[in-house]
């Protein structure tokens, strides 16, 4: 994916342990096809050198705010507004209380306030110790930083380089990568509350067998990614699979489809969107063992029976909310073909406003798909994409047809 190309970052690097990390993280703007132009304060240079972020880079580094290299020797104005977004990362305590008091001191502090404030946001990866992070001067510097506009990344929580644990961390490159990108998408669900469902239900036989299918979970995860992204809170109702939960999500783990229409009906409740991407498993077992099943040495082989799962879809998408309009629900059929005809008369049954068709056995586990939207109008083909691109197209058509 280049989901930052044609997008310019002023990374800002200042005084912390953090700024290790910041060499990986000017590694993976890059790589998501964003250019980086980094400035250091005279504390991040104790920590790394501008020869690695030069290198990594593959500009100058800037670090004074009388560099001569600049012919107006204005480097706070040039480089500010040429730029997509200033980005701190690392941001220590210091420069936090520096931003907030519109100092201008240094170069990065100075290129900040210059900044043209409703073209180039601000973005700030704090970082610190954990009794740092906690003081009420640093909380009180935080609450402001946001009411002026800043966009704050989360801390992480865990070891700290002094060697005590606790909240303070500087996240990790790919973690702040997800937020940088995410801050980019239109925010066309904003106020929304998201409830997908994903992956393959898995229903037992005995203790260490049982029926499962080969959905991998992606498309849903990636729905789940691209809702947040654009600003919903999503809850991600997961089958047994190991993919990584997307930032910000809400994960609930379920392993049958029993399982998951509780963990579904429940979070309903506050869900103003539901997209059912889960392939559930149509029956599970009717008479499934409390002992694992042996081989009794004639040949005899056990008989399964089977009993039908509940519909999820179909549950939620009768409910009183999905009837009045407060939930918009989104069903996904998975076939092998007859695409436009199996879809069309999918939504009819599950008495759904959107259906998403996709052709299961080309897609499971891969990280692309195709994608057919059939609504009350027809058709419309979304042609062969990433996941995440998919999942970023439908969640406009969400948004479109759901008039937020
Ligand atoms: N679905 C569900 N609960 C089920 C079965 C399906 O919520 N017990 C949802 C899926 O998440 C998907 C849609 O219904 O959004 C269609 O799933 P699919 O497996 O394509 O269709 P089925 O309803 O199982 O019908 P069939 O197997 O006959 O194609």
């Amino acid at each position: 994916m280049n989901d930052l190309a044609g997008k310019h970052i002023v990374l800002g690097l200042t005084g912390g342990i953090a700024c290790y990390k910041a060499a990986e993280l000017c590694r993976a703007l890059i790589k998501e096809g964003a250019t980086v132009q980094v400035i250091m304060t005279e504390a991040a240079a104790q920590f790394i050198t501008p020869v690695t972020m030069q290198a990594l880079s593959n500009r100058p580094v800037y670090g004074s705010q009388w560099d001569a290299r600049e012919p107006n020797n204005m480097a706070h104005i040039n480089l500010s507004r040429e730029a997509d977004a200033i980005l701190i990362a690392p941001c220590s305590a210091d420069f936090m209380a520096k931003l907030l008091h519109g100092r201008a001191d240094d170069l990065l502090s100075l290129t900040c306030l210059a900044r043209p404030i409703d073209k180039v946001p601000l973005l700030i990866a704090p970082a610190m110790n954990r009794e740092m992070w906690a003081h009420p001067a640093t909380q009180r510097n935080l609450a402001q930083l946001r009411a002026d506009g800043t966009t704050v990344f989360d801390v992480g929580t865990g070891d700290q380089a002094c060697g005590e644990t606790g909240d303070g961390r500087m996240l990790e490159a790919e973690e702040l990568l997800e937020d940088v990108i995410a801050f980019f998408q239109p925010k066309v669900l904003r106020g929304q509350h998201v409830l997908v469902t994903a992956g393959p239900t898995y229903e037992a036989i005995d203790p260490v067998r049982g029926i499962t299918n080969l959905s991998s979970g992606k498309m849903g995860f990636a729905i789940a990614r691209a809702a947040r992204e654009a600003g919903a809170e999503v809850t991600l109702v997961a089958g047994p699979v190991h993919l990584p939960t997307p930032r910000g999500v809400t994960r609930l783990n379920v392993v049958s489809a029993q399982n998951m229409l509780e963990a579904t009906v429940e979070r309903a409740q506050e869900a103003t969107i539901f997209v059912a991407t889960s392939a559930v498993a149509d029956w599970r077992s009717a008479n499934a063992s409390d002992q694992k099943i042996k081989k009794d040495g004639s040949g005899t082989t056990p008989t399964l029976q089977f009993v039908e799962n509940p519909d999820i879809l179909a549950t939620l998408a009768q409910s009183p909310r999905a009837v009045s309009g407060d939930l918009f629900c989104v069903g996904f059929a998975a076939e092998s073909h007859d695409l436009l005809a199996n879809a069309t008369a999918k939504r009819a049954r599950k008495g759904v406003p959107l259906l998403v068709g996709n052709i299961g056995p080309a897609t499971f586990g891969q990280d692309d798909n195709a994608l057919l939207l059939v609504d009350a109008h027809g058709a419309r083909e979304l042609p062969r994409n990433s996941k995440l691109a998919l999942a970023r197209q439908l969640v406009a058509e969400i948004a479109t047809r759901k008039k937020i």
